[in-house]
């Protein structure tokens, strides 16, 4: 038996600690390691450094968990107890010394997410979750205040964060169905990490977000806090949030962006 507790108070003295070794040690000259699935899919040095500060601190406490980093990949273990880490999302905004990045650390139990935990350091703020239990925003001053969704918003009327991938032919097909959404929104917003998107819409400081292309890496922790502010948080036609598409909103939005998204090719992936 896990006690969902002692895993989120685990994410967060982990979060808290990597977010200020990445805020501490961050190079003048930070430049991009190597690149993955394209040129613009960027990882730092520090990208491995927090994620080896994360797994090593978490193991250290919890040896039987297992693990899915996004720079490390995936590694077994007997708990029953999954981590879901992404060292550093929003790795560009980082690289720019832009301050929307995050550390994203989710625990899974039996293959359910039951914490999420976004530390947002640059901000001075760490929003938690754990399933049931609602989601909460937690400043560097020490203030603390749960987290709700917008609710009772139109589609016309919504501020709606999305993301882009980084192969050329899937923004390529995301542009074109930008192309069709702008209009039929108040606006649109590009903060450049999934998981402070996601932060932004259990904070009410978005209505929405979607994107094509996500990893679970990216919106694990995320999800359960829109989820625990009282959103809702899915895929195209009741399918889980993935890469395919995600979407979340507070539920009377979430259907009529799910429609839109559909009906502008938004869905493909
Ligand atoms: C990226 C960011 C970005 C989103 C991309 C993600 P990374 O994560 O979350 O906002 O649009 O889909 O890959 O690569 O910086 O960890």
């Amino acid at each position: 038996m896990q006690d969902p507790q002692d895993l989120l108070e685990l994410a967060i003295s982990t979060a808290e600690v990597a977010g200020v070794m990445l805020v501490d040690r961050r190079p003048a000259d930070l430049g991009v390691a190597y690149t993955k699935s394209s040129s613009t899919d960027v990882v730092t040095e520090m990208d491995k450094a927090s994620e080896r500060l994360i797994v090593d601190r978490i193991r250290a406490a919890r040896p039987g968990d297992a693990f899915l980093g996004e720079e490390g990949g995936e590694t077994g273990g007997t708990s029953g107890v999954r981590w879901i880490v992404d060292p550093i999302d929003g790795t560009v905004n980082y690289l720019y010394d832009l301050p929307d990045w995050a550390v994203s650390i989710a625990a899974e139990v039996d293959g359910e997410v039951v914490v999420g935990v976004v530390a947002v350091p640059a901000r001075g703020e760490l929003y938690t979750a754990a399933r049931g239990r609602g989601s909460h925003l937690m400043r560097a001053d020490g203030s603390t205040r749960p987290l709700r969704c917008n609710t009772g918003v139109s589609l016309d009327h919504a501020l709606v964060a999305t993301g882009f991938g980084y192969a050329a032919e899937r923004r390529a097909r995301q542009a074109e169905s930008l192309r069709r959404i702008l209009p039929r929104v108040r606006d649109i917003r590009r903060g450049g990490s999934a998981a402070v998107d996601l932060c932004s819409v259990a904070a009410g400081r978005v209505d929405a977000y979607y994107e094509q292309g996500p990893q679970i890496w990216d919106f694990a922790a995320g999800a359960l806090i829109v989820q625990e502010a009282g959103g809702a948080v899915g895929g195209l036609n009741g399918r889980p949030p993935s890469a395919h598409l995600t979407i979340a909103a507070a539920p009377d939005l979430f259907g009529p962006l799910h429609d839109l998204l559909d009906e502008s090719g938004a869905a493909g992936g």
